[in-house]
């Protein structure tokens, strides 16, 4: 049940129809309401003679989390801009009918939930980015982390940034590029992200760059692309080499101009993002071989951060693993668990092809499943490393080409039935992205559930 404020107003069929509403009614002069500090869900207010402004601001800062509605006579109405500017939740000219006020109230009160659902998500996020979460000691990780400071100090001001983020999938670069956004300036712009191996090709280019209506068969409505979305933000194009070649000409452009044309417009618009750019592939082999644009590459890659598969690092990978037990085991609320130094010795052994996410789920799953304050070795469940061998006598294949889709298929099949139908272990055993695995498996109509029991 919501709480409904009503400051100076004597409206008896207002307040009966908010009760109607399942809503609990307050009621109080001006003076209670600015010096009792009342924080009701609502409030609506008629300010008499008082400022209306000047009350908003007041009564914003004194409960912020209170949706404070103006009443104002019709001789005020030229005020009501103002009143919204100084944090009113909303302005209304008078009369309010007991039914429009019933909407108002409904129409705040989502409004709220939804604010408070986005509040605990960006703090959520907020907190994933920031420099502390990212774990890892060893010379490699702390070489980079020193430069990741510095960059984030040095860029306080000035032009946006172009990174380049390459890794093996797994590595931490959806981690890296959220520190690298929250330790900026534009920490409380917009972070948005896209990836590009999980966008059909031909969508792709209107998610990012956006269209005007009618600019291809489908656009029935104009659309803001995520490149304008980001403005003043960053924009994480995950798995860029997925970029087409005119999508990647067409990004090169907006790097280069800092402007950008949505599809079938001839307008540009200035727009200031920090463009971060991933890919678990060698987006310098891909240059050279022609099917990345180099100079896209060039652009991109300023500030080029390398981050070490865990199998080269092997001390990070015991620390990880002790700081994700520790916190998986708060989290369920589970005692305390270490690990044994045989676990220790196989974490250190494994090549980690998914490298910081299979560990994590290694992890966690031993916290899960295994009983005991100590986790031993068997308990990391470690899958044994695949032996993909579509070999063939000689030749062509008889199938031609198509050859390549059914080696495909079946290493993808054999990697399902290995991680019991878990995409995102499957995906480390292939090396890709789990987006990348999902992408196939919809392509071939692969049913990883279906996969994980047929032995
Ligand atoms: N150094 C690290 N410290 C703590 N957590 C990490 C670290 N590196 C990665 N992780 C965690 O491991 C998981 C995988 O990392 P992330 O998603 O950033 O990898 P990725 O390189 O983007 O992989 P992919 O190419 O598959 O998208 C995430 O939950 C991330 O928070
Ligand atoms: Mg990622």
């Amino acid at each position: 049940m919501a709480t409904i404020l009503l400051v100076d107003i004597e409206d008896a069929a207002l307040a009966g129809e908010l009760q109607a509403a399942g809503h609990a009614i307050a009621r109080c002069g001006l003076d209670a309401a600015t010096s009792g500090n009342p924080s009701p869900d609502v409030a609506l207010v008629r300010p008499g003679s008082a400022p209306p402004a000047s009350l908003a601001l007041k009564l914003a800062a004194q409960a912020p989390a209170t949706a404070w509605v103006m009443l104002l006579a019709p001789s005020a109405a030229a005020q009501a801009a103002a009143v919204l500017d100084a944090g009113a939740a909303d302005v209304v000219i008078e009369p309010l009918s007991p039914a429009a006020g019933r909407v108002l109230v409904t129409r705040l009160l989502r409004e709220q939930r939804v604010r408070a659902r986005l509040d605990h998500f960006e703090r959520d996020e907020a907190r994933k980015g920031n420099l502390t979460e990212v774990i890892g000691d060893s010379k490699p990780m702390r070489d980079l982390l020193d430069q990741v400071a510095r960059v984030s100090r040095r860029s306080a001001f000035g032009p946006a940034l172009s990174v380049t983020l390459t890794g093996e999938t797994g590595t931490g670069k959806g981690l890296l590029a959220r520190v690298l956004h929250y330790s900026s300036r534009r920490r409380d712009r917009a972070f948005v992200e896209i990836n590009c191996a999980a966008i059909p090709a031909t969508l792709l280019e209107s998610e990012l760059f956006g269209h005007e209506r009618g600019a291809f068969t489908d656009a029935r409505a104009a659309r803001v692309g995520l490149l304008e979305a980001a403005d003043g933000g960053t924009l994480f194009l995950d798995e860029v080499a997925y970029l087409a070649a005119e999508g990647q000409a067409k990004l090169l452009t907006v790097l280069e101009t800092r402007r950008v044309r949505r599809l079938g417009s001839s307008t540009e618009r200035q727009i200031d993002v920090q463009v971060i750019a991933a890919s678990s592939q060698d987006l310098g082999a891909l240059a050279a071989r022609g099917s990345f644009k180099p100079e896209l590459l060039h652009r991109l890659s300023a500030l080029w951060f390398r981050l070490p598969p865990l199998r080269d690092r092997a001390d990070d990978a015991v620390l990880l693993a002790e700081r994700i037990l520790a916190r998986t085991c708060e989290s369920y609320r589970l005692p305390a668990k270490h690990l044994s130094e045989a676990a220790r010795e196989a974490i250190r052994a494994h090549s980690w092809p998914g490298n910081v996410r299979e560990l994590a789920h290694a992890v966690e799953r031993a916290v899960l499943v295994e009983e005991g304050e100590e986790v031993a070795a068997a308990h990391l469940s470690l899958p044994s490393a695949p032996a993909p061998s579509p070999g063939r006598a000689g030749g062509f294949p008889p199938e031609g080409l198509a050859a390549i889709d059914s080696a495909e298929r079946a290493l993808i099949e054999q990697a399902l039935r290995e991680a019991k139908g878990n995409v995102t272990r499957a995906a480390a055993l292939l090396k890709v992205s789990r987006d990348v695995l999902r992408s196939r498996v919809d392509k071939y109509g692969l049913d990883p559930a279906g996969l994980a029991g047929a032995d």
